[in-house]
């Protein structure tokens, strides 16, 4: 299996929060990796610095065998970088599937047919498909969520970042959403997932790293972490079916 994705020696400070530390690891083709860390630890930095959103202090990030460290958020999402927010951000007065078509477009860059066909195929795997022509303001939590991904799926990913997207939903919404997850992984996308909903996040991902001040505190097999007494003091009274 060939690296997907390197991150060697990132380091990014906000004056003095430092929200990566000397921060490395690899992702492989294929994997699904786990992040999890207290609030303000530094994830969604970590992937506002893999997207491009944020320049790193120093150190680099490769992917897909190029060093993108320099590169434009824009270029590496046509490259094959895609995200969910933390808090959806769809354009609400936009209907589910023209809101598809717009990743379709501008970051997978097909056209037409091609770009309608591509969406039909993402919004069936999401589940949205019954909801083409809802306004993206009128949907659930749930149905925001599932479009976060149908918007990052539809710029055809190698990579896909998830961030909280199981956060404030029912566990019966919860369990159908990692489902469509274990589906999309199962696919071959490579998935690196932040998530507060641990059991959520064991039921898909092989490899779980831990983030405490821009850190890497933790890798490894998951259970393995969790159970380790410097997770647990972490992560005491934040998750208790951990
Ligand atoms: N652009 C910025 N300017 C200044 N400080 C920032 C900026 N972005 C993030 N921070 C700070 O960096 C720290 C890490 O933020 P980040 O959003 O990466 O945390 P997180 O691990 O994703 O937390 P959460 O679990 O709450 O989502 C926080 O203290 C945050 O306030
Ligand atoms: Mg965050």
């Amino acid at each position: 299996m060939t690296s997907l994705l390197t991150l060697d020696g990132l380091c990014k400070a906000y004056g003095a929060v430092k929200v990566a530390d000397e921060l490395s690891y690899d992702v492989t083709t294929g994997d699904a990796l786990g992040v999890i860390g207290p609030n303000g630890a530094g994830k969604t930095s970590m992937f506002n610095l893999i997207t491009g959103t944020v320049s790193p202090d120093s150190g680099t990030v490769t992917f897909a065998g190029q060093n993108v460290t320099g590169w434009s958020a824009a270029k590496r999402s046509h490259f094959g970088i895609a995200r969910s927010f933390q808090v959806p951000q769809p354009f609400s007065n936009m209907t589910v599937f023209e809101n598809a078509m717009v990743a379709a477009t501008q970051s997978a860059g097909l056209y037409g047919r091609e770009a309608e066909a591509l969406c039909l195929d993402v919004l069936e795997k999401t589940e949205l498909l019954s909801k083409a022509n809802t306004p993206a303001g009128g949907l659930t939590l749930l149905g925001r969520k599932r479009l976060e991904l149908t918007r990052a799926l539809c710029a055809k990913p190698k990579l896909l970042l998830l961030d909280e997207i199981a956060g404030g939903l029912t566990e019966g919404e919860c369990q159908s959403l990692v489902q469509t997850i274990k589906d999309i992984h199962a696919s071959g996308v490579t998935i690196i997932w932040i998530e507060h909903v641990v059991h959520a996040l064991l039921a898909v991902v092989d490899r779980l790293i831990v983030i405490d001040f821009g850190r890497k505190i933790a890798e490894g097999e998951p259970k393995a972490i969790m159970e380790s007494p410097e997770v647990k003091e972490i992560y005491l009274g934040i998750e208790a079916d951990a």
